[in-house]
């Protein structure tokens, strides 16, 4: 079977006779796989993300059960995993068949396909968990505006999408002015430039926004938290601009502004399934497709190499068989 492992944290290759992970109740054969940042960071080994050798890699997995141990899935069943340890701690989805563990999977939703499953990937997911985040301390769509950073990303474009489809006045904050008119396309009201926010600015700035989704980190998320009306918060679920942040207390002590953290790696299988229920209703099908393009496992390590140079758009999903 055709996979790419990693062998050691430098030595990644597409291997003609690799193994099934040796854990897991159920075998998938696996139609597709996605690009997420986190993938491109093992596939390049430029980050410590695989924790035992040799892992198949490939941080989300789509497919149908050939056979399982448990009574939870049958063969012929279209199942899904995101991360979860799959190709981190347990074998992922840049394979042709794999052996997963029965609760990293869950069924596919009503509505979507398995490609369509892998257009939204851990990056969909996060984006949805950012939403719900921000739905469940308070964000309603009042007319105030919701800030959306690293908009043309992945985990960004599927952001403004959810938020644009919900009623909410959307504004992307890209470095990638060019992309404007794709921006839009997915229910953009207006951008800004990934500049506005990075610039160093004071802890308390004057109030902007009623909620924001950030993908960046570092000063941009300080600043989204300095801009944050009262009582109003921040989802933050990325670093593709740096991981340390340095503020003060005020926006928290002074306005109520809250940070929200939100994690993709282990959030139950209920909180899953409900996450992916709602993605499958809540997205524009038809866009998805659209901010989607399919590539071969043949070409995960130039993929990989545009991703981390912030070039790619919208998702990537990965056809592991060819
Ligand atoms: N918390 C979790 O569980 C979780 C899950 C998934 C992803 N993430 C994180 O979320 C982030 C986005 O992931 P993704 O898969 O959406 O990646 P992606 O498709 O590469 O999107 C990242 C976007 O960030 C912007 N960007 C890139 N470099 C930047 C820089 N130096 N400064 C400011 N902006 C920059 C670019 O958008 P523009 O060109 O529009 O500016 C880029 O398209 C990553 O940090 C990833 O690790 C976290």
């Amino acid at each position: 079977m055709r996979a790419l492992v990693a062998h050691s944290q430098t030595d990644v290759r597409l291997d003609d006779d690799a193994s099934l992970a040796p854990e897991g109740e159920v075998v998938l054969d696996v139609a597709y796989s996605s690009l997420n940042y986190k993938d491109a960071l093992a596939v390049t080994s430029r980050g410590r993300i695989v924790r035992r050798f040799p892992t198949i890699l490939g941080i989300d997995i789509a497919g149908t059960v050939v056979s399982c141990t448990t009574e939870e899935f049958k063969e012929g069943d279209q199942v899904v995993g995101i991360a979860h340890g799959l190709g981190e701690s347990d074998g992922g989805g840049y394979a042709e068949q794999q052996r997963v563990r029965a609760e990293t999977l869950v069924p596919l939703a009503d509505g979507l396909d398995l490609d369509l499953a892998m257009a939204v990937g851990t990056a969909g997911v996060t984006a949805m968990l950012c939403v719900m985040a921000l739905e469940r301390n308070g964000l309603t769509p009042d007319g105030r505006e919701v800030a959306v950073t690293g908009a043309a990303g992945g985990v960004g474009s599927i952001a403004v999408m959810l938020l644009a489809r919900a009623g909410y006045r959307v504004v992307a904050s890209t470095g990638r002015p060019e992309q404007e008119p794709y921006l839009r396309s997915l229910g953009a009201s207006a951008i800004i430039h990934r500049d506005e926010l990075s610039k160093k600015g004071g802890p308390l700035q004057s109030e902007r926004w009623a909620g924001a989704v950030d993908t960046v980190g570092g000063d941009t998320l300080v600043n989204l938290v300095a801009q944050t009306a009262y009582e109003g918060s921040v989802a933050s679920c990325g670093m593709a601009g740096g991981a340390d942040i340095q503020t003060a207390v005020w926006p928290f002590i002074l306005r109520n502004v809250s940070i929200l953290g939100v994690s993709t790696n282990k959030p139950s299988k209920e909180s899953r399934i409900a996450a992916w229920a709602r993605l499958a209703k809540d997205l524009d099908l038809d866009k998805l497709r659209e901010l989607r393009r399919i590539e071969p496992l043949s070409k995960i390590r130039e993929l990989s190499e545009e991703i981390l140079a912030g070039q790619t758009r919208g998702r990537v999903v990965i056809d592991v068989k060819s």
